[in-house]
């Protein structure tokens, strides 16, 4: 029936980028690297919304006049042309130095239309109309596009985009066979343009919606009252033959915008690392140890490390006639009165990352009190430094961790009551810690703090991997079907 369109192989090639791509000094402290498999994902997604997005569409009337044997000049009009459904047999997506190329073919497409004709003669005028279904084959469609960072934001430029059309078939309900014929033989090549066409300036429109989803991205994510992330995107996407890496300045801001950033610099290796389990998983986001220093160094400016220890199991610590033995010139001084204890972290804690372990430095003083007669007397103070050791690990989208303490010094400061025997104050520190510090810390901990993905992403099957520096997540993704990508903002919760 219809004769099949030549197959035109396209330009979808890479087109050398015209875009300079601006070399920056800029770090990044987190960055993500997008594997073949999340890159399918991606892709997949993207055409499984476009199409949803675009359906059905609606192309312009034709209209066209026709000689017809032995019928003569017929004026046949199409209209309500609708492309009802679309569907893609297979993709691809390739990523390369200039760009990322998608193609979608063997794509069909259902469509519907009126028709209608009129002819007039010396004698008779004629008129009739009626619906018919065109079937489109073998469809191919395809876009190449750059993407670059502009001033901190991604932005997408559209390279290349087009849509082939190889064969349709015209199903006509009503008419006679000759109107039949003659609307194929007509408008073949008429609604092979206007699909193409329309397709075509769908794709354009879609990128360019897209491009200003990207641009509207927020560049800090607030995790809570006192931190914020900073999201601005450093540099521009790195595309290699199987993944594209994006960086983001990924430090921890105060949400008062007190900066930290510039207290970093750091050597970055030069090379993309892609630890080999990210070969099976889709996204892989690498946290660089100054991350977390950099939530540390907020929280301490913020003078959020200080506490008053109320909630200790030993009871008996918190009141002289506990210390009798102890420091018996306490009991001495102030008999049966309560204590407190206030703990403040003296620098903001270091996080180190290495191959097995993260464990973090903390210094700070712990200052014992006396509530003598309604006063407060600070009687002496002893500095700790702490050891402890991390574990991180994923709960939903957020990364949380937790603390157990490895061993610590301390050491007397100053005291109003005499010499402590530092031996028996080490024990009571220990008790202090174990019982009020780290489970303190824990709680804060656990909630952790949310990965920047895209909303309504949500990780699957995550991994946690370390290495020199840096902590490394891989995972899956999954996109519940509820979500619609024209909100892509990223999500802001706590
Ligand atoms: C966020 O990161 C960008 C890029 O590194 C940097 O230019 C900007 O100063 C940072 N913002 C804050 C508030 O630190
Ligand atoms: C001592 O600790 C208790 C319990 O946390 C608290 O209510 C009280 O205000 C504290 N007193 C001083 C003076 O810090
Ligand atoms: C623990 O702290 C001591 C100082 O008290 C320090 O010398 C040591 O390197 C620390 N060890 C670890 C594993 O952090
Ligand atoms: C604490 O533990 C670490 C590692 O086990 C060790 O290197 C360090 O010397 C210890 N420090 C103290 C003060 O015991």
């Amino acid at each position: 029936m219809a004769h099949a369109v030549p197959f035109i192989l396209f330009s979808f090639v890479f087109i050398p980028a015209t875009i300079t791509l601006v070399e920056s000094n800029q770090q990044g402290f987190i960055s993500a690297v997008i594997s073949d498999k999340g890159l399918d994902f991606a892709k997949d997604l993207l055409i499984e919304k476009a199409i949803s997005s675009i359906i059905p569409l609606q192309l312009s009337d034709i209209e066209k006049s026709v000689k017809i044997p032995v019928i003569g000049k017929v004026k046949l009009g199409l209209s309500n042309i609708i492309i009802n459904s679309l569907d893609v047999a297979s993709s691809s997506v390739e990523t390369g130095d200039s760009g990322i190329v998608l193609v979608a073919s063997g794509a069909t497409a259902d469509m519907s239309m009126d028709w209608k004709y009129s002819y007039k003669t010396w004698v008779i005028s004629i008129s009739d109309k009626g619906t018919a279904t065109v079937q489109v084959e073998g469809m191919v469609v395809g876009l190449s596009v750059a993407i670059i960072n502009e001033e901190g934001t991604l932005k997408i430029v559209l390279l290349d985009c087009g849509c082939r059309v190889e064969d349709i078939s015209i199903k006509v309900d009503g008419g006679a066979s000759w109107l039949y014929q003659g609307i194929i033989d007509a408008f073949q090549g008429k609604i092979v343009s206007a699909v193409e066409d329309a397709i075509t300036k769908k794709l354009k429109e879609g990128i360019n919606k897209l491009d200003s989803l990207l641009q509207s991205l927020p560049k800090e994510m607030e995790v809570n009252s006192v931190v914020a992330l900073n999201i601005t995107f450093v540099d521009d996407p790195l595309l290699s033959d199987s993944s594209v890496e994006l960086e983001i300045n990924g430090l921890f801001t105060g949400v008062d915008g007190i900066s930290v950033s510039n207290y970093y610099y750091y050597h970055k290796e030069p090379q993309t690392f892609l630890p080999n389990k990210m070969s099976t998983k889709m996204v892989g986001i690498s946290l660089h140890e100054y991350v977390f220093d950099s939530a540390a160094r907020v929280y301490f400016n913020a003078n959020y490390l200080q506490w008053t220890v109320d909630q200790i199991p030993d009871q008996s610590i918190m009141n002289t006639a506990g210390w009798k033995y102890i420091i018996p010139q306490l009991y001495e001084q102030y008999p049966d009165d309560d204590m407190n204890f206030s703990i403040a972290v003296t620098s903001p804690p270091i996080i180190r990352i290495t191959g097995d372990d993260i464990y973090t430095t903390i210094d700070g003083d712990l200052l014992i009190e006396v509530l003598n007669s309604g006063e407060v007397v600070p009687v002496a103070c002893i500095s700790l430094v702490i050891n402890a050791s991390c574990s991180v690990e994923i709960h939903g989208n957020n990364l949380a961790g937790s603390i157990s303490l490895v061993n610590f010094t301390a050491s007397l400061k100053w005291s109003d009551i005499g010499n402590l025997h530092m031996n028996l104050i080490q024990a009571i520190m220990s008790t202090i810690l174990k019982t009020f510090f780290m489970p303190y810390l824990n709680t804060h901990l656990r909630r952790g703090f949310p990965l920047p993905l895209p909303r309504g992403f949500t990780l699957q099957n995550a991994e946690i991997i370390r290495h020199d520096s840096w902590v490394t997540v891989c995972s899956d993704l999954s996109y519940p079907k509820r979500y619609d990508l024209n909100q892509l903002p990223i999500m802001v919760t706590a």
